[in-house]
Parts: structure tokens; sequence; C-alpha cells
């Protein structure tokens, strides 16, 4: 029997090519895993208008682990949901961990020192899916039962729901990384000042937990604020940890500063799962051409291995990883290079040996 079970999901356009590509550095290593293939995401939508079916489910749960692609979101389907974000709901994956890290060598790193990590919380917010249209005073009931509200609503609701606990959990695992991997700062990224009961109710337990590290500097910005800061003096940033929207807005513009989505890993994590994947998208102009850069999948393989605890074949992976990107000769295009998906992960391989 193999060490481990994992799920492997590649989901829906390039992440079948960077998925194939994160095999090789993978077998390199001579991890022991059982893969569990598994499909999510507009492929399912199309074959049977359900982003996750039953199956998927079943290889989900049989498993340790996943190792997830990209998947192709569209808005406006009546029923359409999220492929990843009813996995993250499921599992209770509340910790979304993102590593920005310039790795030298990098054409497009804006500044070779930002080594930062930001800590999105997973589960609540604005992205619990609490949608709502306000019923018209003048609706009548065979309107409202043929649908027709959300074309005739004058407002929309999003929901922004926090827990308390919700709060807690992400900003404690925020500052359990920190100590654990000695890091020194932890800042609280909200907009409290606006949006007064949400984010108001994460920087109180904020403040508590903080106050349980006392080891640990502790402090509080603007989310606005953040977001230039990051432009201005990125370096500056240890570990962030914000609320779900935030942690996805400024994850993006934080992956810009070091090279793109390309390099950007990410790990989605609960207390009895966890799931990692790039957090770029499908691309879908890109499908099955192996153009794009295989780092940000083969980082998250990495995370996946510190997660299970082989740290030693988790630093040779970054090791390799690094190695590659400073010499710059096997890169994909978005690096100015010519190399292939596959070519780029063999060459990680070839560092790995
Ligand atoms: C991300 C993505 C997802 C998100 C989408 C695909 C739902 O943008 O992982 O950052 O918003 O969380
Ligand atoms: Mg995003």
């Amino acid at each position: 029997m193999a060490k481990y079970r994992i799920c492997r999901l590649p989901g829906d356009g390039i992440g079948h090519d960077v998925m194939e590509a994160c095999m090789i550095p993978l077998e390199a290593l001579g991890l022991d895993v059982e893969w569990v293939d598994a499909s999510a995401g507009w492929c399912m939508w199309e074959k049977y208008q359900n982003t996750v079916p039953e199956e998927t489910w079943k290889s989900l749960e049989s498993t340790r682990a996943c190792l997830f692609g990209a998947i192709t979101s569209r808005p406006n389907i009546p029923g359409f949901k999220s492929a990843i974000l009813q996995i993250r709901q499921k599992f209770d994956l509340y910790v979304n961990m993102r590593p920005v890290k310039a790795f030298p060598g990098v054409p497009l790193n804006y500044r070779d020192n930002i080594d930062l990590i930001i800590f999105r919380e997973n589960s609540e917010g604005l992205y619990s899916g609490l949608d709502y249209f306000p019923i018209p005073d003048d609706f009548m009931a065979n309107e409202l039962l043929a649908g027709k509200v959300k074309d005739a609503a004058n407002s929309a609701i999003s929901i922004r729901l926090f827990s308390r606990e919700g709060c807690r959990r992400i900003v404690q695992a925020a500052f359990e990384y920190t100590r654990k991997h000695g890091r020194k700062k932890v800042t609280a990224v909200h907009k409290a000042n606006v949006i007064r009961a949400t984010d108001g109710l994460f920087l109180g337990e904020a403040k508590k937990v903080a106050e349980r590290f006392p080891e640990i500097e502790y402090d509080e910005e603007n989310v606005d604020a953040v977001a230039m800061w990051l432009i201005k003096r990125p370096e500056s940033y240890d570990v962030l940890v914000t609320t779900n929207m935030f942690g996805d807005i400024i994850s993006d513009e934080a992956a810009q500063l070091i090279g793109g989505m390309g390099l950007s890993a990410s790990g989605n994590i609960g207390d009895n799962y966890a799931l990692f994947e790039p957090s770029h998208g499908s691309a879908p102009k890109y499908a099955g051409q192996y153009k794009v850069n295989p780092t940000a999948m083969c980082l998250s393989a990495k995370m996946m291995l510190s997660w299970l605890g082989e740290e030693e074949m988790a630093d040779k992976l970054e090791r390799a990883i690094a190695g590659v990107l400073a010499e710059g000769k096997t890169v994909t295009y978005d690096l100015g290079g010519k190399a292939s998906t596959l070519d780029m992960a063999k060459a990680f391989a070839e560092k790995i040996k």
C-alpha cells in the first residue's frame, strides 16, 4: 500500500497542462503515493450541470489531501456553483495560505527581497454565497413563482457573514505559523473604519489572539493602504492575515510583485483535510498548448509535501525550482523563455536528481 492516497484533480483548461507537468518532479522525488483521479469544474457542469458530481465527492473523501489544477467559473448561469468554493466549504478548509516569495533570477520580480505570506480566511465573508434580490413591493405571486425577482429587483444584497470563531481561527493559524517558522510580524488587514460590524469583530478577535503571542509583533492596517504599501515597500510585510475577499484581491496583487500568477501557489487547509492549488485560473485560451508556467502548480505541490510532513522532499523541490528560475534557461514564455510547460518541469526533475 502506498504511503499516501491523494486526490488528483486537474479541473479545466491549463489545469491539465500544469498537473501533468507537476507529476514529473514528484516522481523524481520518489513520493510514495496512490493517486485517485477526479474531475470537477466547468467540464462537469457541461456534462452533468453539476460542477462537483457525487463521484468526485467520494474520491475526495477517500483521500488525505487533494492536488488541484484550475477551474473555469462563469457568472450569470442559473444554478452554477464554483467547484472550488464548494470544496472549500464542504471540507471546512478555512485557511488559504498564499506565500509570496521573490525567487532570484525571475526577470519580473519587482524586488528581490519580498518574502511574505498571506493568510486568507477561506470559508466565510462575502464568499459565503448569501446573495439575494429583495422582492419589489408591487410584485405578484405569479411573478415570484416564475423566478422573475432577479430582473425586477432594484437592489441586490450579498451578506458578509463573519463568525467570531471564523475570525479567531484564521488569526490563530497565522500566528501559529509565524511562531513555528520564526517569522516576526503579523499584520491584520481590514476596513473596520467603514465596515464596522464585520471587520470590528475580526479585529477584536485578532487582538485577543495576538496577546497570546507576545514575542510576535502585531499590527493592523486598512486594506486600501496595504494595497498601496505592497507596491511601495513590500519588504516591510511578513505575515498578513485577512478576510476572504480582501485576501483574494491582495494575493493577486502580491503575486504580480514576484513575477505573476505563474509563480503563485496556495494551500487550502482545514483541520482534517487540505487542498493545494496554484492561485491562477484555467486560462482556456492556452489549454493543451503546454505553454504556461508550471511553477505555481509545483510550488503548491511543495506546500502539500510540507503539510504531509515530508519536509525533506519539500525542500528539495523548492531548491530545484529556485535553481531553474535562477538559471533562467529552461523557463516558459511568461519569464522570457521558450521552454514548454513540460520542459520546465523536466528541468525541475533534473535538478532533483
Ligand atoms: C482564488 C480564485 C477563486 C476565489 C475563484 C476561482 C472562486 O480567485 O482562489 O483566488 O475567488 O477564491
Ligand atoms: Mg483569486
